[in-house]
């Protein structure tokens, strides 16, 4: 059953709030812990559908996690040493955690079944697969345009490939690095645009040996295989991704003053703050600091003019998540803005493309698709009214709340179910700052 949620005019959001744990971050947290030898603690862990989908697939390939005092404990099984799983893995609705797990199965002498929801079913794995299959992973069924639900074989003996991404997918990145680690020699991705780069520094973190070199075609990263990692202590710092609606909502409704606290500021993840300023935004980082080896920062925003602006197709990586919401921002600045390179948009929990310009266009918005680029033209204030899809997409559920609650006449999303999937709090959160809802 779908549920409905209506957003309406909201006038001065306001107070300090935290987000809770990035969803990258998360699962790779778990994944890493249940390779490694013995016992990592996790604190700050995201408690939302897709984290708790990798959590439910580690424990079904042999790795045990367990709450531990407001923070989860996994004991890991070594690399190499995870079991076959008795049941399909169901992946929910995260991409993330089904194409991570591929690399982590490819390299186990095991076969296992991989599915997932409508939404995840229609999401490419070639892109996975194309390098899994090269360094040694068999695959025994697929969906149609190589899709879940799939069923392969992993193998010991997997070879170690050099491999140069034809997306710029932190994901696929991801899977070769984690299949890198089962293989012997040394497994090299080379990346044209820098894309997250959690894998590496958390491989690093974890004990594995792990180089990253900028050469003129790109980024080299080389993990040396036959890794042995180690349990340890890792904290989660807060979502940017999350935190984006949170700001967004703070710069679009009158009189609005936010601070989001303990948002990771990764440079692999600013792409969002960094257009918002070219927008004219009055948004501070304070405070910035390194907790556990990641950037981490509290973001001050206020209510004010925005402009449109033309944001570069190198910097999509950088924000690739944050585009619907950005596309919401836009719609309140004044003239036009312009977002370039956005093909991997289509490719995401919906056609992110296509259903961010049709829920800016329901709500009177004048938006327009040129190839893979999406223009939105501002007039500093937007009628809404409108009723939106969200076609199973979180982010396009919330993007299109955080503008309601900006326009002048509410705005109702067709279902608000699948928020859970990275952000289950996010409406009593808002609702606290002054948003409301009905
Ligand atoms: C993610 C990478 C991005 C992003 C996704 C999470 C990750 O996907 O859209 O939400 O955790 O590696 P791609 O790397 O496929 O662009």
């Amino acid at each position: 059953m779908p549920h409905p949620l209506t957003a309406s005019r909201s006038a001065r959001i306001s107070g300090h709030v935290r987000v809770p744990g990035d969803k990258s971050i998360s699962h790779r947290a778990l994944i890493l812990a249940a390779l490694a030898t013995g016992r990592t603690r996790i604190t700050g862990l995201l408690e939302a559908e897709d984290v708790a989908a990798t959590a439910r697939a580690i424990e079904a390939l042999g790795a045990a996690v367990r709450p531990a005092n407001g923070a989860v404990e996994v004991l890991g099984q070594g690399v190499g040493g995870l079991q076959a799983p008795r049941a399909p893995l169901d992946f929910g609705n995260s991409g993330t955690s089904s194409r991570l797990l591929l690399g982590v199965v490819a390299g186990h002498d095991m076969r296992a079944e991989f599915t997932g929801d409508a939404s995840l079913k229609r999401r490419p794995m070639g892109r996975v697969l194309a390098p899994l299959t090269t360094m040694g992973l068999q695959v025994e069924a697929q969906g149609e345009g190589a899709t879940l639900p799939l069923a392969v074989r992993g193998t010991g003996d997997l070879l170690p490939i050099v491999y140069e991404l034809p997306v710029p997918s932190a994901q696929v990145k991801s899977s070769i690095l984690l299949a890198g680690l089962h293989a012997p020699g040394r497994t090299t991705v080379i990346e044209p645009l820098p894309t997250r780069d959690h894998t590496e520094r958390m491989l690093r973190f974890f004990g594995a040996e792990l180089k990253s070199e900028d050469q003129g075609e790109g980024r080299a990263i080389t993990v040396c295989g036959d890794a042995e990692l180690a349990g340890g202590s890792f904290a989660v710092p807060g979502d940017p991704s999350s935190a984006a609606f949170i700001i967004a909502a703070g710069l679009i409704c009158p009189g609005s003053e936010i601070v989001v606290e303990g948002v990771l500021m990764n440079p692999t993840r600013t792409g969002f703050i960094e257009t918002l300023r070219e927008m004219g935004a009055q948004i501070e980082v304070l405070d910035l600091r390194d907790e556990g080896g990641e950037a981490v920062g509290d973001i001050r925003v206020k209510a004010g003019a925005l402009r449109g602006v033309r944001v570069p197709p190198e910097r999509a990586p950088s924000m690739i998540d944050e585009y619907p919401v950005l596309a919401v921002v836009a719609a309140f600045a004044e003239g036009e803005t312009r977002m370039e390179g956005l093909a991997e948009l289509k490719v995401k929990e919906s056609d992110r493309l296509a259903a961010t310009a049709a829920g800016l266009v329901a709500c009177g918005v004048e938006a327009r698709i040129q190839g893979d680029d999406l223009s939105v033209q501002g007039r500093g204030e937007v009628k809404g009214g409108g009723q939106v899809a969200t076609h199973m997409d979180h982010r396009i559920a919330m993007a299109f709340l955080t503008l309601g609650l900006g326009s002048a006449k509410p705005v109702t999303v067709d279902d608000v179910s699948m928020i859970a999937t990275s952000f289950p709090g996010f409406v009593p959160l808002m609702t606290k700052l002054g948003a409301e809802f009905a």
